[in-house]
């Protein structure tokens, strides 16, 4: 049994975000493909993130670490709270004209399949393996002034860096619990080929649907200018898929990846003194799961 090297105290914080009435339509850097597949992401999370926590919460009884049952405690609490801020923002995309509300209806369907047919301990390494996922998109956020500058909607990109700092704050968790059960690194490693297939394939599949639904789509102009920026977006680039590929190799963790430095820089940015969400975290609150 391996606990993350990094013990990093984990805790929910309670972040309020309000949207402005008139958003622009194409919310990331007035870009077709992007606004719709950042959409299409966020529409997954609700549910997503529920299946998170049902499959780590299941062993959390197993747990005889003290350690690891407080991170687990503040993962839960975290991805709780993520949830609640993407669907309130999905509902606003809706609004929008983004089909968020149906795609969490098939994430919801295609998650509860998952979890009711599989064994238990596929869940958690099919959740171990999505929160390198994620782990990986927060990195490239909270260190790629490029990726970040991309998300022009500054409330929108203050969401995604909260979600971002507490998924590079609590990236081993998952994988945690998994290796504290006994979990074996031929399903951790089968589980992330398949993620790798499921999620990809339907964020896919899903910014296809949402951009036939959007009348901007259909400018010829407007969609060839879109396909040409996605050559150097730092979020389709070889680096990103090569950092993903590193979870297929046997005693792969994902503190191998020293993200210290990042937690530091945007502690102080989001939280410090200063921080940009500091009047946005309510004083005394601390959510289940949270350190006071
Ligand atoms: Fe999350
Ligand atoms: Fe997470």
């Amino acid at each position: 049994m391996s606990v993350s090297n990094v013990q990093h105290p984990i805790r929910a914080r309670r972040v309020r975000f309000s949207y402005p009435l008139t958003m622009n339509r194409h919310y990331v850097d007035d870009d077709l493909i992007m606004s719709h597949a950042i959409s299409m992401l966020s529409a997954v999370f609700p549910e997503g993130e529920e299946f998170f926590v049902k499959s780590v919460r299941h062993y959390s009884d197993d747990i005889a670490d003290e350690a690891l049952r407080s991170q687990v405690a503040g993962f839960i609490g975290q991805e709780i709270t993520h949830g609640r801020e993407h669907r309130e923002i999905n509902a606003r995309l809706q609004d929008m004209g983004y089909p968020t509300w149906a795609r969490e209806r098939f994430t919801k369907r295609s998650l509860g399949l998952v979890y009711r047919a599989a064994p238990q301990r596929m869940s958690l390494a099919i959740t171990a393996a999505l929160e390198h996922y994620t782990a990986t998109f927060a990195a490239l956020l909270l260190s790629e002034p490029k990726a970040r500058e991309l998300i022009t909607s500054a409330e929108v990109r203050k969401l995604l860096l909260w979600h971002a700092y507490e998924e590079v704050e609590h990236k081993a968790v998952a994988f945690d619990v998994y290796r504290h059960i006994g979990g074996s690194e031929t399903l951790r490693i089968w589980a992330m080929r398949v993620t790798h297939l499921a999620f990809l394939g339907s964020l896919c599949a899903a910014t296809t649907v949402s951009m036939l639904c959007d009348r901007a789509a259909y400018n010829p102009v407007r969609l060839a200018r879109s396909v040409s920026a996605l050559r150097g977006n730092p979020w389709f680039s070889r680096d990103l898929a090569r950092e993903l590929r590193t979870y297929h190799r046997r005693g792969f963790h994902p503190d191998e990846n020293d993200t210290t430095h990042l937690l530091e820089r945007w502690s102080a940015e989001l939280f410090g003194d200063n921080g940009v969400l500091v009047p946005r975290v309510p004083r005394n609150r601390t959510e289940p799961g949270g350190h006071p």
